[in-house]
């Protein structure tokens, strides 16, 4: 088994170049500012970035939108400075991946352009096109409530065109090998300027069949294609898909011998998590992490807590939803798409570090690869005056001063979050710099963590019996050490009781306090939990620890 699998132990940080830090004083950010970054998320722990779109677009999706593939929007900056700024990251250790977004492409983009004024131009069937408005136009629409229909009549092409999402959004027909040519030239384009790989955008529709006359159906062997592509021109670069599906699809996805997608987002175990986190019933979870196993070595889940979307609670039963609703959520306006939640982290849990840190530090032990959302780091918060998701897409919070320290410009063009509990004067990273205790400080000592306990990332693991309701308490075992992860989601404390009848006797060490535990000598240790404490441990000695083999 090769082990040189880089994303299996990575901590992923997710950001979008327009929020976070402007240097050029025009309100928006770039990549110059972004670069200037680097050495405070190098700080930080991080070793990978997912980049937002950041091509040219009109902008009506956040960049998912996009108009031209090969550059780099005029307010981020130049394809110079993206350059720079990948360089100046690799001298860092800091691998970079960026947004592939090939479901479909910007009205403005000249392929659409052409398509729609030219019935005989070789980019019309780029797109999706039906003459009669389809029977099914007012079906599968990706934004219920904002969106109105999955095909709208362009006057000048005379014909309908299909838009799984807004419809200045058409889709791409990725089963047309003109345009797959054109998609691979996408990707060699940004792999030959340093990126380590793609967040895939809207998986699950990229592989759909589309045109009305191939009636249905999953093309999955261009997951394959995209694969062998991509390591063609830069082995160890990777496939992060965003597909959001059911766990009797994950095979297909990842492909029987992992030769499909490296990696998922584990969207079936976020909802779940959060499920947890609202009612302390941690068996959902349970569920979802049994039935998310990956298969083959290589394939791997991200896992994470809020995204640069509304926080998607679909696969819940009803039930579970409204649970999370009333938890998380309980205003119709916190609520989006009928089926999620669109505020940030910290204002979920009422802004309290114990239980914004238990929840990091159990989606940090799950069996995959971390993904923290910018801004988490220090809590950051929403503004639910804006439309849809912007509310939680606002400027980075780097200091009290004007604008967060976002922008020198007068007025920011990207919405800052003023007043209010998170407001920049109060939660920024100045200030938490300074403060031992603060959530980042915090999440700085986390990512170390995580990144010296391997076990997680590539061990096997199974949930054990905490012996107690509202405990989740995982084993990970790789290269004979076993890593213990124990998190206690209730706001009471908990006494767990966990069973380790293979390693008796042996001392249980906590990583991230003196809180060691002997057991008895059948193998059983009592944990104290306070209220949503949690703890790591290696299990063994010490020495143990020193001699471990690095990864
Ligand atoms: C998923 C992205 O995360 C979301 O923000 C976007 O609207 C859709 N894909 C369409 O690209």
């Amino acid at each position: 088994m090769i082990d040189d699998l880089w994303y299996k132990n990575a901590v992923i940080y997710c950001l979008d170049v327009s929020s976070f830090m402007d240097t050029t004083g025009d309100g928006v950010g770039d990549f110059q500012g972004l670069a200037r970054r680097l050495d405070y998320l190098a700080g930080l722990g991080v070793t990978c970035l997912w980049l937002l779109p950041f091509q040219p677009t009109p902008d009506r999706d956040n960049g998912y939108d996009i108009s031209d593939y090969y550059g780099v929007n005029s307010p981020h900056g130049t394809l110079g400075d993206f350059v720079e700024f990948t360089h100046e990251a690799r001298v860092r250790g800091i691998r970079v991946i960026m947004d592939l977004v090939i479901n479909h492409t910007s009205d403005r983009h000249a392929w659409f352009q052409q398509a729609r004024a030219d019935e005989s131009s070789r980019y019309r069937d780029f797109y999706v096109w039906s003459k009669k408005k389809p029977r099914d136009a007012n079906r599968g629409m990706v934004f219920p409530g904002v969106q109105k229909t999955t095909w709208t009549y362009d006057e000048k092409a005379r014909a309908y065109y299909f838009h799984r999402f807004y419809d200045f959004q058409p889709d791409l027909d990725t089963s047309n090998p003109a345009l797959q040519e054109e998609l691979r030239k996408v990707m060699g384009f940004w792999l030959e300027l340093g990126v380590d790989g793609f967040r895939v955008d809207a998986l699950p529709f990229v592989i759909q069949n589309k045109r009305p006359d191939q009636g249905g159906g999953q093309r999955y062997e261009y997951l394959r294609d995209l694969r062998e592509f991509l390591q063609w021109r830069t082995g160890d670069a990777v496939l992060l898909a965003e597909a959001n599906i059911t766990p009797d699809k994950d095979l297909s996805y990842f492909g029987d011998d992992g030769d499909r997608m490296h990696m998922m987002f584990n969207f079936q175990v976020n909802q779940n998590l959060f499920y947890a986190l609202a009612t302390t019933d941690v068996r959902p979870l349970t569920r979802a992490l049994e039935r998310t196993r990956v298969q083959a070595p290589t394939a791997q889940w991200a896992h994470f807590l809020r995204n640069n979307d509304e926080l998607d609670l679909g696969r819940l039963t009803e039930a579970q939803r409204q649970r999370v609703f009333a938890a998380f959520g309980p205003d119709k306006d916190m609520q989006l798409y009928q089926r999620g939640i669109r505020r940030r982290l910290a204002p979920m849990l009422g802004g309290d570090q114990r239980r914004l840190e238990m929840a990091y530090s159990l989606m940090f032990t799950l069996p995959g690869t971390p993904v923290i959302r910018y801004g988490d780091e220090i809590g950051m918060g929403d503004d639910l005056s804006l439309p849809e998701r912007e509310g939680a897409r606002t400027a980075m919070q780097w200091s009290s001063a004007a604008n967060g320290g976002f922008t020198l410009a007068k007025r920011s063009r990207v919405p800052v979050i003023a007043d209010g509990p998170f407001g920049y004067a109060k939660v920024n990273v100045a200030d938490q710099r300074r403060q031992p205790n603060s959530l980042l400080n915090w999440t700085e000592r986390m990512i170390r963590m995580r990144k010296e306990c391997p076990e997680i990332g590539w061990g096997t693991w199974r949930v054990l019996n905490a012996g107690v309701p509202g405990v989740l308490a995982m084993r990970y075992d790789w290269r004979g050490n076993a890593l213990l992860a124990v998190h206690n989601l209730s706001a009471e404390a908990r006494e767990a009781t966990i069973r380790l009848t293979d390693l008796p006797g042996q001392p249980l060490i906590n990583l991230l306090c003196e809180d060691h535990s002997r057991g008895d000598r059948r193998g059983t240790y009592k944990l104290e939990l306070p209220p949503y404490g949690y703890g790591w441990y290696r299990v063994g000695s010490l020495t143990d620890l020193q001699t471990r083999e690095p990864r």
